[in-house]
C-alpha cells in the first residue's frame, strides 16, 4: 500500500514512523530541525492520518511492507535510517528483521520488543470493539491521554496535550481498531535483537508511564552496540514533549552515520 507522507530537507534519508493513535503530524519539531540537514520522510501508517483506511487488522509486518512500497515508489532503494516511536518502533523492528538490506541505522523511541501479554491483548480487543460501536476514536483517546505525558508537560506546556488530542481524534475509527488488533498479535522480537547489525539508538522518556526505564535499558543491552539516551522532562512522547533534547540526541546519532 502506498502511504501519504511528508518529505522535508536535503541529505541522507531518515524515515520517522509515528506512534499510536497518532499520525505524521507528531513529527513537526523533527521535520523543521532535523530536516535542515537530513531528508526527513514521515509517512502516515495505514489507517492513520491521510493514508488509506483499512478494515480488519493492521499487522506490524503489513505496516512495514507499506513503508517499503512507499520508499520504492520514491525510488529510495538504498538503505536508509529508520526511526519509530512506540508502535512505529514495532514497525521499525519488523523492517530491520525482514528487510535488513534497506536499513542503515535504527532509532527506537519509547518502544519495546516484547509482544503483548494476554491481558493487554484483551484490553486492546475491548477497546477496538468500543471504537467500532461508537464510531469514534474517543474511547482510545480518553484511555491513552492520561498515560502519555510527563507531569511537567501537562504543567508547563498544556497546549501540547490539546494538539496531540486533536491529532488522535482526527483518525478514523476503523484504522484505529485495525491497529489495536495488529499490535495485539505482534510477535515478540526479543530473540532477533542480537542479530541487528546496524548502529542503533534507543531513546527513552525519563517519565514514560508506558515503557518502564528497565525495558529501554534491556532493549539497549540486547542490541549489539546500541546506545541509550534518556530524555529528561518527557513521558511517552519524548520527541513532542522535549523536542530540543530529543533532536540533539537524534542529530548526534545521525552525524555518526554520515
Ligand atoms: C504508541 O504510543 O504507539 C502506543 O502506546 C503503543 C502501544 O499501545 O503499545
Amino acid at each position: 500500500m502506498l502511504l501519504a507522507y511528508s518529505d522535508d530537507g536535503p541529505g541522507p534519508v531518515v524515515v520517522l514512523l509515528h506512534g499510536f493513535p497518532l499520525s505524521r503530524e507528531m513529527w513537526l519539531a523533527q521535520r523543521t530541525t532535523i530536516g535542515a540537514r537530513y531528508r526527513v520522510i514521515a509517512p502516515d501508517l495505514r489507517g492513520h492520518g491521510e493514508s488509506p483506511d483499512v478494515q480488519g487488522i493492521s499487522t506490524m509486518d503489513g505496516m512495514a511492507d507499506d513503508v517499503i512500497d512507499t520508499l520504492n515508489a520514491l525510488q529510495l532503494t538504498q538503505p536508509v535510517v529508520i526511526g519509530g516511536l512506540s508502535m512505529g518502533g514495532y514497525v521499525a523492528l519488523s523492517l530491520v528483521e525482514r528487510y535488513p538490506e534497506r536499513v542503515r541505522g535504527l532509532i527506537l523511541m519509547n518502544s519495546r520488543a516484547q509482544a503483548d501479554p494476554p491481558q493487554t491483548a484483551q484490553v486492546r480487543e475491548d477497546l477496538a470493539q468500543l471504537v467500532e460501536s461508537q464510531g469514534s476514536p474517543e474511547p482510545v483517546v480518553s484511555s491513552m491521554m492520561p498515560k502519555l505525558f510527563s507531569p511537567l508537560t501537562a504543567q508547563r506546556r498544556p497546549e501540547i496535550l490539546g494538539q496531540l488530542q486533536a491529532i488522535m481524534m482526527a483518525n478514523r475509527p476503523t484504522g484505529i481498531a485495525a491497529a489495536l488488533r495488529g499490535m495485539a498479535v505482534r510477535p515478540d522480537r526479543t530473540a532477533s535483537l542480537g542479530r541487528i547489525s546496524v548502529p542503533t539508538l534507543i531513546v527513552a522518556g525519563a517519565d514514560d508511564g508506558l515503557i518502564p526505564m528497565a525495558e529501554s535499558e534491556s532493549l539497549a543491552r540486547a542490541i549489539p552496540g546500541a546506545r541509550l539516551v534518556v530524555i529528561p522532562d518527557a513521558g511517552h512522547l519524548a520527541p513532542v514533549e522535549n523536542p530540543a533534547d530529543t533532536n540533539r540526541a537524534l542529530e548526534e546519532f545521525l552525524d555518526t552515520l554520515a
